[in-house]
């Protein structure tokens, strides 16, 4: 996978998810977590040690129906990306994926860069022929980040999460992959 030259001059690596940056995705899955009130999880919820992440870091290295991308500037994780299709016959050609990117680095086109590998990867394997996704129906950079990529919205669910007392609906999106 190449490197993209952000603004700034910041050189960003996307590249697989190894082992070894369990540690390092756990906090900063967590940092990202208490970022914004835009994901499923608040902080201290991802209940994984280390040894347990790792594990299954490295357990999607060697799947074909998952892909685990991290986003690096100068040896930070700066943000990742996490795909996974279904299991079973009838639903192994579809996945869904989480997204999420250190707030310090928001609108550089780091999410874009995480995106755009997830879709090349998706086309070039064959066995996934459609990626889905949830969304805050609030959650403006991302939906516009997803339609740029030629997510559609599918779908409306009400009250898909509370947050401080409040129901938010969530939109379904989704994108097509056929061959070409
Ligand atoms: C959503 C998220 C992953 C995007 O990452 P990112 O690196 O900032 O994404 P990019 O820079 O590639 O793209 C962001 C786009 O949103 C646009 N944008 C920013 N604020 C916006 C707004 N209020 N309304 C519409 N578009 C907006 C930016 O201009 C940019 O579009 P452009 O490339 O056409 O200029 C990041 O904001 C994030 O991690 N948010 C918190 C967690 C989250 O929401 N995850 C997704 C849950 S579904």
């Amino acid at each position: 996978m190449p490197d993209y030259l952000l603004p700034q001059k910041l050189v960003l690596t996307v590249r697989e998810a190894q082992p070894e940056d369990a540690e390092q995705i756990l906090l900063v899955s967590d940092q990202i977590a208490g970022e914004s009130e835009n994901t499923t999880r608040v902080p201290g919820e991802l209940d994984l040690n280390v040894e347990q992440e790792s594990e299954l870091l490295q357990a999607s290295l060697v799947a074909s129906d998952q892909l685990y991308l991290v986003a690096e500037i100068s040896g930070e994780i700066a943000g990742n990306l996490s795909f996974r299709a279904g299991k079973r016959q009838r639903t192994r050609h579809a996945g869904e994926f989480g997204i999420g990117v250190l707030k310090k680095y928001w609108n550089l086109g780091i999410g874009g860069y995480l995106l755009a590998n997830l879709i090349a990867w998706a086309r070039a394997g064959g066995q996934i022929r459609k990626i889905n996704l949830q969304v805050r129906v609030d959650n403006l950079p991302a939906i516009h980040l997803y339609e740029k990529h030629g997510f559609t919205i599918e779908g409306r669910e009400t009250r898909g999460l509370y947050v401080h007392g409040e129901f938010i609906d969530i939109y379904a999106m989704g994108l097509t992959i056929d061959p070409e």
